[in-house]
């Protein structure tokens, strides 16, 4: 049954409505994603019931609920009534049903949404049951995927740049004034910028603008989802940095870098949010065939982008791709994950912890002095 929730506070775009169809769903034994069994994955949370909540709400004036003379509660009071979908008849759901739909319920914003990784992501994440918000500034690739994707109700496009603060309120309040709350921030757009990767050489601009993109705009999307998730005492930041945060090559010094910004900045937040229920954490890929690797190397056949880079992987046999991370995405933004925080989940198949260098000067050495043993 749909019933709608109405809400209202002095802000007009806390004037929503929220769907009772919002609510987590999960419940019971199954099987989880890792494949052990599990009991009870929902976020287990402080009873309250729908009456309760209005109750206590309507007990007060607008005025008491927001007149703590904190600077916080002044900074979250328009948000604070935006929030509070009730947990829903969680019995009445059933572990395969959570296994489909593992994000019901869950509202999610995808920044860098329109293509690539965040494309894949905003796909599985309709899929498993979450309304998303795609936030690009590509807008008309943006508005074609979400039109295949799913109806408007469930997906669509928002135009934003990441490094315009305005653009990044404005993506974070309209999936308050669409849906009620905002349960996970992907924060995913990024560039590689210039794929110089000598200092000497490098462009100054370009390193700013890498940065611009890459940490100022990771900052502003954590910025605007903490002030709406922080009233709601629970949510979900992913960021998408790199695995060059964990191995150093031959690529840029603005993309290396930032990337690295990105993890410190996800580690700090993970420390400073964590007392309002907000988990926080890095994916970081090795090499995936996306427009912008393909654009890096010059190569447009995706597949001839994939063999160069499986070439170089650890892991044979496997091909990695953008559906990789956006699982990854999956399961670090829903319940599955739910105390997992301050994390670089590295996704590059071993790829990290390999140093073939020695291996392969001892090889040849071996080969001219006992090369019967070759
Ligand atoms: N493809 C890889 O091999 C790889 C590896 C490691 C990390 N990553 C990271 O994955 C993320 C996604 O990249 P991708 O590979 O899917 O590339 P992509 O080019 O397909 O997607 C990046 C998206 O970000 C958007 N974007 C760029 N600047 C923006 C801005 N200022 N505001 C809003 N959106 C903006 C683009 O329009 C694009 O839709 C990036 O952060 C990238 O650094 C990619």
């Amino acid at each position: 049954m749909r019933r709608t929730l109405a809400f209202t506070c002095e802000d007009d775009f806390t004037h929503c409505t929220q769907d009772e169809d919002h609510g987590s769903r999960r419940a019971g034994p199954g099987v989880g994603a890792i494949g052990k069994p599990y009991r009870g994955r929902q976020r287990r949370m402080m009873p309250y019931n729908e009456d309760s909540l209005s109750a206590s709400f309507e007990s007060m004036s607008v005025e008491t609920q927001f007149s703590d003379s904190s600077n916080e509660a002044n900074i979250y009071a328009p948000y604070a009534m935006s929030y509070g979908q009730p947990p829903q008849n969680l019995s009445s759901s059933t572990d395969e049903e959570y296994e489909r739909f593992r994000l019901a319920g869950k509202v999610a914003l995808i920044t860098g949404g329109a293509s690539g990784i965040g494309a894949c992501t905003a796909k599985l994440f309709v899929k498993h049951g979450a309304k998303v918000i795609v936030a690009d500034v590509q807008d008309q690739l943006g508005r074609s995927l979400c039109q295949e994707i799913g109806p408007a109700e469930t997906v669509f496009h928002v135009h934003c740049d990441v490094t315009c603060d305005s653009d990044v309120q404005n993506a974070v309040d309209t999936a308050i004034s669409k849906y009620g709350k905002l349960d996970i921030m992907f924060s995913n757009a990024g560039v590689h910028g210039e794929m110089e990767s000598r200092i000497i050489l490098s462009d100054n601009t370009n390193f700013k603008r890498v940065f611009d993109v890459n940490v100022y705009g990771a900052f502003l999307a954590a910025k605007h989802a903490a002030r709406v998730m922080i009233p709601a005492k629970t949510g979900c930041i992913i960021f998408t940095s790199s695995v060059a945060s964990v191995v150093s090559e031959e690529i840029s010094h603005a993309y290396v870098a930032s990337k690295h910004a990105v993890v410190g900045l996800a580690n700090n937040l993970c420390v400073e949010l964590g007392q309002y229920g907000i988990r926080v954490n890095c994916i970081s890929p090795f090499g995936v065939a996306t427009p912008m690797l393909q654009k890096g190397l010059g190569i447009m056949e995706k597949r001839k982008v994939e063999e160069l880079v499986s070439s170089a992987a650890n892991l044979k046999g496997a091909v990695l791709e953008a559906e990789d991370i956006a699982e990854a995405a999956l399961y670090l933004g829903s319940d599955d994950s739910k105390y997992v925080s301050g994390i670089n989940l590295v996704v590059d198949g071993g790829y990290s912890i390999t140093n073939p260098s020695a291996g392969m000067v001892f090889k040849s050495h071996l080969s001219s002095t006992h090369p019967s043993q070759n």
